[in-house]
């Protein structure tokens, strides 16, 4: 075949496609990660309610459950579908490798989520309507599909990663695919992440309820702030485990900032911690205002910054360390019948190789040089580099600033020869490594 099975370019100016992917996942994955820990809130609450006798925790759960309802289930549907979207357009092939692998996987998760969405309006709308007992269980076996999901995803999240096992390439088998060396410590780093969460976001709850009922809101926040700690100290501590089952290439990017990534973490920690331990022994002093403002903060420099962190360490590839971050196949993988597209790169070039290639771009003359140069740079290195002297994300300007055209077509053939071990090994004919550079060289840098 001379042709590889590349979609359409989607091109991003100034924050790249990489960037659209990180806010909308970052703002889901508050929603989603919020609905897991809440639900296990809810049947730790439910639960001593039961146990105890304690009738005066139904109404906190109710407004819990309500707010779960609007912030979870109705937000993190909404930007469900908006993830999908994102990433069908910024990285087609990341997706469709994602979709091949794991389609029954999905299938299955998307089921415990049905079981999710409809157990939440019951246990909201029930509460007062059915036997305390039969609540219960239905509060369990909510707080078990919710986690069902995560762990689910998690499998296919930490194939993004890598497979983690080199029987995956010759099988090809979804379980080889799913059951990588990190996947369970990922899925472990996140579910303390959401134990965390649930108790943050109910912290937001039990300070808005001091007015009415100033025991029982003392009461819960002081509880909130043990469940937090809790889930604090699960993150931390499958974090480390979690760095340790990593790539190589992954390694080589934490390095690059390493020390202020630590930093970050470790004043993050202690920031927590202090509003943890406050909130237990003053839970008085913890507003709804301060609460929010600590979601907030979470959400930032937790999620954001973690997501980002992810999204970097994964480079060269976007999935299963076949599939490079500019959509390119860059190994075989027997067991899928998969062929690395690399060799017939290097022989006919992207211009040759690629549909969606205007016509009059096919063939590099002196006349459009410049315009295939532009082209061929968008197509192989946009999706890790903004382009434009104004781009924010890893921007070319800054990396290739004070190069001449020689000195480029050095950077290039040095990408090409898996110089880099953080980008995409692309091997080009000549004419199109002379364009690139051609036009590298000539941007305002
Ligand atoms: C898969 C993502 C990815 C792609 C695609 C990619 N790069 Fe990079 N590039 C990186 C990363 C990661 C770094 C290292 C970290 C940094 O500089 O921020 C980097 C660094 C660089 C540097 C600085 C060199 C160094 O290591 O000091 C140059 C120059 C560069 N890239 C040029 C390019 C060019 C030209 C292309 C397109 C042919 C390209 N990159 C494609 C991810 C990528």
């Amino acid at each position: 075949m001379d042709i590889v099975g590349q979609f359409p370019l989607f091109y991003f100016p100034d924050y790249g496609s990489a960037w659209m992917m990180g806010v909308t996942g970052t703002i889901h994955i508050l929603f989603s990660h919020t609905s897991v820990g809440a639900a296990m809130l809810f049947a730790f609450l439910a639960h001593k309610a039961y146990k105890e006798n304690r009738s005066d925790l139904y109404p906190y759960m109710k407004k819990y459950g309500m707010f779960l309802l609007v912030f979870s289930y109705v937000l993190g549907s909404i930007t469900g579908p908006g993830i999908w979207y994102t990433a069908t357009a910024a990285s087609p092939r990341g997706i469709s490798a994602l979709i091949h692998n794991f389609v029954w996987v999905w299938a299955t998760e998307w089921v415990f989520f049905i079981y999710e969405v409809i157990g939440v309006f019951a246990l909201v709308y029930f509460m007062d309507k059915i036997d305390k007992k039969t609540h219960l269980k239905l509060t369990y076996s909510f707080a078990l599909a919710s986690v069902g999901t995560l762990c689910l995803i998690i499998g296919i999240i930490s194939f993004m990663m890598w497979p983690g096992t080199d029987a995956y390439y010759a099988t090809g088998s979804a379980s080889d695919a799913f059951f990588g060396i990190n996947t369970f410590p990922h899925m472990f780093l996140r579910l303390g992440f959401m134990i965390m969460m649930s108790g943050v976001i109910g912290m937001v709850i039990s300070s808005a309820m001091k007015k009415e009922n100033p025991a029982l809101s003392d009461e819960l926040t002081r509880k909130m702030g043990y469940v937090s700690i809790l889930g604090g100290a699960i993150t931390l501590f499958f974090f480390v485990w979690y760095m340790g089952t990593l790539p190589e290439n992954a390694h080589a990017i934490f390095a690059y900032d390493k020390d202020a990534i630590i930093q970050s973490r470790i004043i993050l920690t202690l920031v927590f911690s202090l509003y943890f331990v406050v909130a237990i022994l003053r839970p008085r002093w913890i507003y709804t205002s301060v609460a929010s403002v600590m979601v907030g903060i979470i959400l930032v420099s937790g999620l954001w910054k973690g997501e980002k962190l992810r999204e970097s360490m994964r480079k060269p590839y976007v999935a299963g360390q076949y599939i490079y971050s500019n959509q390119i196949i860059s190994r075989d993988v027997e067991g899928k019948g998969i062929k690395s597209e690399l060799p017939i790169l290097a022989e006919k070039g992207l211009l040759q190789a690629t549909p969606w290639i205007p016509d009059h771009l096919r063939t590099v003359t002196a006349e459009n040089q410049l315009e295939a140069g532009e082209l061929l740079v968008k197509m192989a290195c946009s999706n890790c580099h903004s382009l434009e002297p104004t781009g924010k994300y890893r921007p070319m300007s800054t990396r290739v600033a004070g190069m001449d055209k020689e000195a480029i077509k050095g950077i290039l053939y040095g990408i090409g020869a898996g110089a880099f071990s953080h980008m995409p090994t692309l091997q080009l004919p000549e004419h199109e490594v002379e364009a690139m550079a051609q036009w590298l060289a000539a941007q305002p840098y």
